[in-house]
């Protein structure tokens, strides 16, 4: 029987259970994005709970992009030093660590070397391969932190699910079209990372499973995205959607809305598929690796509410999480749980 405790590897990287944090933005990061002592610590209080993969909070690598407030940076060498923070911290506890390697929106290089804001739609080659340039050097950047991958954001109406998205994207060149064109970026994304990291640096994607949108991605562009991704070699797929953070999330009531789309996926490919959205008992997470042989399960509002929940879990305390996913996570001082905030120890 399987369970989220089974450890496994990735791309030969050893994880010490099925268990990921799914990429949240914290809205701690210091001046100009830099990582804080307060942020070390929320990723050693992750990889002392247990969490055996930790996807960073959303990260912009763009020296062009608009910012998300509090997020953190990681645009150019100097920034190498704080992440290595992080990744020390984590590694020291046991855990491993991916980068979430993020696009705001569709920012690109002006002629003056400043950030301007195009749809995608005007996007030139030159654009097209700045982007891909980015991402390289994150990777590369990534790699010399420290961590043991990246993870490419291309969900949440963010930029690089825009250029996915036929509701955005109306290009008539190889980038548009059909779900293939739309998906070509992310292919150069990952081919290109690929050829300059170490073997052992894995290339995960968090992709929407529908943009939940009239004239958005559908369920099939998504699937025939992944087979692709999947047939160039991505590690693994974290199968998320727009409107992610739903609301009201009762243990065994109506956990995982994201697992019909998983459980599609997990039939056409072999590459190893992360679901995340509204996980929130043992029993199920167990039940979607043992029963529905997903790979691995990854959690947000849970472990912001409770970071030792996985800890909890293996000591034999099975009660589920105490998120009652109100959201008001999203807007609390450094993101906090609301519980914990008001004295409710969580
Ligand atoms: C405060 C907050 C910040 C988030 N930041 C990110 C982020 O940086 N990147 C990302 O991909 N998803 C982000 N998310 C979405 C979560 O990773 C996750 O997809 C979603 O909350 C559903 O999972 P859950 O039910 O376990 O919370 C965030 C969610 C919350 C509540």
């Amino acid at each position: 029987m399987k369970t989220i405790f089974d450890s496994t590897t990735l791309r030969g990287i050893s994880l010490k259970n099925r268990v990921f944090r799914s990429a949240t933005w914290m809205g701690m990061a210091g001046t100009n994005g830099m990582v804080t002592d307060a942020i070390v610590d929320v990723y050693r209080a992750y990889a002392q709970g247990q969490v055996g993969g930790i996807i960073s909070g959303f990260t912009s690598i763009s020296p062009y992009d608009g910012a998300l407030s509090g997020a953190l940076h990681f645009t150019q060498d100097s920034h190498i030093a704080g992440h290595k923070r992080i990744t020390e911290a984590t590694h020291a506890e046991g855990s491993r660590i991916f980068l979430q390697a993020a696009l705001l929106d569709t920012y690109v290089a002006n002629s003056f070397g400043r950030g301007e804001l195009k749809s995608v739609n005007e996007l030139t080659q030159e654009d097209i391969r700045g982007i891909v340039g980015i991402y390289r050097d994150a990777a590369m950047r990534a790699e010399m932190a420290g961590y043991d991958g990246l993870q490419i954001h291309a969900a949440h109406f963010f930029g690089l699910s825009k250029c996915m998205s036929p509701l955005y994207n109306q290009r008539r060149d190889e980038y548009g079209g059909c779900a293939t064109g739309r998906a070509r970026l992310l292919v150069e994304i990952h081919d290109t990372i690929r050829r300059v990291v170490a073997k052992q640096f894995a290339i995960l994607i968090k992709i929407n499973c529908s943009d939940f949108i009239e004239g958005g991605l559908t369920q099939e562009d998504f699937l025939t995205t992944c087979e692709l991704l999947a047939r160039i070699g991505i590690d693994a797929i974290e199968v998320s959607g727009n409107y992610t953070s739903r609301p009201h999330v009762r243990a065994g009531v109506n956990e995982a809305y994201f697992k019909d789309a998983a459980l599609k996926l997990k039939a056409l490919v072999s590459t190893p598929v992360i679901l995340v959205g509204g996980l929130r008992s043992l029993e199920t997470v167990n039940s979607l690796v043992d029963i529905d042989g997903i790979d691995y399960v990854s959690l947000s509002r849970p472990l912001i509410c409770e970071p030792d929940l996985v800890a909890r879990w293996q000591a034999g305390d099975t009660r589920p999480s105490r998120c009652v996913s109100c959201n008001a996570c999203y807007h609390t001082h450094n993101h906090q749980c609301i519980q914990r905030l008001h004295g409710r120890e969580a």
